[in-house]
């Protein structure tokens, strides 16, 4: 039986798409039931429904300060829909730490930046402020604190000379599309244990690759 998938968005959704896009083959063992935004103009919506996933709209912003009665409203889409696991793509709303404790292990976020480094907003402004060499993306499950908990997967990339904070999170996302849909299948999968903050995988790592940045001449 797939995993029944809720993507909670609030823009354009390109994670969302690479999730949808994964899982269309017949051997992924989670599907996308629903995908809903807390805004009612984000592009990734139109999206959805292009790839005949069903859609809701909880608007956040009338709630105000009242996370809890918004969550209520979410809640009742994900039960509506029997939704398994969570996958953040993109939502740009905090949640409560009584809805994360609610969904604990079964919630991932995708945050472009290698976690721990350079949690919050504009990460590839940050890195490049820190003048690091490679950066990349994180999945994660997702903890009261915002951009932490324990960690999936990551995907690495080089740092450019004269990348841009637009140039970098470009190459970012290329790599975050790559590993959302991994971690997703390994989690769907039951590939993975949760041992406090450390995420135990199945997962294989490949002894052949390095990533050297700057390439030594
Ligand atoms: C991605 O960079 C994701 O890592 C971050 O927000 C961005 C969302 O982009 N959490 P998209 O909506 O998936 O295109």
């Amino acid at each position: 039986m797939k995993r029944r998938v809720a993507i909670l968005i609030s823009g354009r959704g390109s994670n969302m798409a690479a999730l949808i896009q994964a899982a269309r083959a017949q051997d992924f063992p989670a599907e996308i039931v629903v995908v809903i935004s807390n805004r009612a103009d984000a592009g990734g919506l139109a999206l959805a429904v292009q790839n005949g996933v069903a859609t809701a709209i909880v608007e956040s912003k009338p709630f105000g300060r009242d996370r809890a009665a918004f969550e209520a409203q979410v809640q009742s889409v994900l039960d509506e829909h029997r939704v398994e696991l969570i996958c953040l793509a993109g939502f740009m709303r905090l949640l409560t730490a009584e809805f994360v404790q609610r969904w604990h292990g079964r919630m991932l976020n995708i945050h472009p930046s290698l976690l721990p480094s350079f949690p919050g907003i504009d990460p590839a402004r940050q890195a490049l402020a820190a003048g690091v060499k490679i950066s990349g993306a994180t999945v994660h499950f997702v903890i009261p604190e915002t951009d932490a908990g324990p960690i999936v997967m990551q995907g690495a990339v080089p740092v450019a000379e004269d990348d841009t904070p637009e140039t970098l999170a470009a190459r970012i996302l290329k790599v975050e599309h790559r590993i959302y849909p991994d971690a997703l299948r390994l989690l769907a999968s039951g590939g993975i244990r949760l041992a406090g903050n450390i995420c135990r995988t199945t997962g294989s790592i490949d002894h052949g690759q390095r990533l050297i940045s700057p390439a030594p001449r």
